[in-house]
């Protein structure tokens, strides 16, 4: 039996309820197959990137720009870190099969881009493909991974964001665990950020390979629905619903980057994406025109009540905990035994939504300090239950402590 096939045995009997730093294990475990990750990515990542808003209209002014937006704004102070240039940067490879940067979009090279981005005390990330071509068509690292991880290194490339297209017959595993490492073989700590979509299920399998995965396809800036390839909040909301017990420190799973500010969605629809993505300890990457923010979309990024929940330390990540057709509560547990709760409305009216505290896994007696972290104010406490009136499409996000 080939391998991938004994391993897709193995994991169809894995039941997805348990909690599973799962490698390979056994006789057919590949000898490479690590058994500890990189050490990065403790909390889950926070930053920018452009493919959400810029898409292929990427060069190095709008980096710069960025960077400097994400200091500017207050973002970096918030704990944004990483400037993520997503597809299309690319150029051709040079004869020795060095990839070079488009000298059009990128004159003055990736290494000064790195410098400046490291100068405002960013990290800086790029994006490759595991297979011949980059979604867009650019040049992808297949055959060349060891290479493009040099390459990266000399740039001072800090995160990699590595794609799924034109893959053909490959193995997830195999093509991710070549990538991770060769990043490894460069000595530089480098975040590696899985995007095969949740094809392969890499919550089963990548825990010492990569810090976040893609768990699903891309995210349209839409609350619900399919727009060709892609998908919209609540749909992502839902594939993610279960996949808690797979997140860990240094191992994400990644409902994919934040819409908030590209305009599909009204204000309190995005306030609900970042509450859910720091329910779920997502990665917190922008993807909006930092330079040019409204005050509502600049107070939802750099809610710290928020961020504090999505970095908590624990990094125990939270999922849905009840649901009654349109009413829904999400939980996760905190560091120093408190709770993260969200009270989510789906609906198209205002409701009252309660959460009792057996559901949250806590004695009902318990007497519980209510903080609502969107109004940025201590509630009356409470015993036993908790109860809010949630706008249509929102949230009432609060921590419960003892
Ligand atoms: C895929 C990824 C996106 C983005 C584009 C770039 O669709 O899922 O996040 O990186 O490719 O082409």
């Amino acid at each position: 039996m080939r391998l991938s096939a004994l391993l897709c045995a193995l994991l169809l009997l894995t039941p997805l309820t348990a909690r599973a730093d799962i490698v390979p294990t056994g006789t057919d475990r590949p000898a490479e197959w690590p058994t500890e990750g990189n050490g990065l990515a403790q909390t889950p990542p926070m930053g920018w990137n452009t493919w959400n808003k810029f898409a292929c209209d990427v060069n190095e002014q709008l980096i710069r720009g960025a960077a400097d937006a994400m200091v500017a704004t207050g973002m970096k102070d918030a704990g944004y870190e990483y400037i993520v240039i997503d597809d299309c940067w690319h150029g051709e490879r040079d004869a020795d099969g060095f990839i070079q940067p488009d000298p059009v979009r990128f004159p003055s090279g990736m290494k000064a881009l790195g410098d400046y981005i490291h100068s405002k005390g960013l990290k800086f990330g790029i994006y490759s493909d595991a297979g011949t071509k980059t979604c867009a068509g650019r040049p992808g690292s297949r055959g060349h991974e060891y290479q493009d991880a040099i390459q990266y290194a000399r740039w001072g490339v800090d995160y990699l964001k590595y794609d799924w297209c034109s893959t053909g017959t490959q193995d997830q595993r195999a093509s991710y665990l070549t990538m991770a490492l060769a990043l490894k073989a460069t000595g530089r700590d480098i975040v590696f950020s899985l995007c095969e979509w949740g094809s392969s299920q890499p919550w089963l399998w990548a825990t010492h390979i990569g810090n976040l995965w893609r768990t699903t396809g891309d995210i349209h800036d839409a609350w619900a629905g399919k727009f060709d390839y892609r998908i919209g909040l609540m749909d992502i909301v839902d594939l993610n619903a279960e996949l808690a017990p797979f997140a860990g420190p240094g191992h994400w799973n990644d409902p994919d980057m934040l819409q908030i500010g590209n305009g599909g969605m009204i204000t309190e629809e995005y306030r609900t994406h970042f509450s859910l993505w720091a329910m779920m300890a997502a990665p917190l990457m922008a993807g909006n025109d930092l330079a040019n923010m409204t005050p509502e979309i600049h107070e939802i990024l750099t809610n710290r009540e928020v961020i504090a929940v999505d970095q908590d330390a624990l990094g125990h990540a939270g999922g849905r905990t009840w649901k009654d057709g349109d009413k829904e509560v999400w939980s996760r547990p905190l560091v120093g035994g408190g709770r993260a709760v969200i009270l989510l409305n789906r609906g198209e009216t205002a409701q009252t939504i309660s959460v009792d505290w057996e559901t949250l896994g806590l004695p009902a007696a318990t007497r519980m300090a209510v903080r609502d972290l969107w109004a940025h104010r201590d509630l009356p406490a409470s015993r036993g239950s908790f109860s809010a009136q949630v706008p249509s499409h929102g949230v009432v996000m609060v921590t419960l402590k003892g």
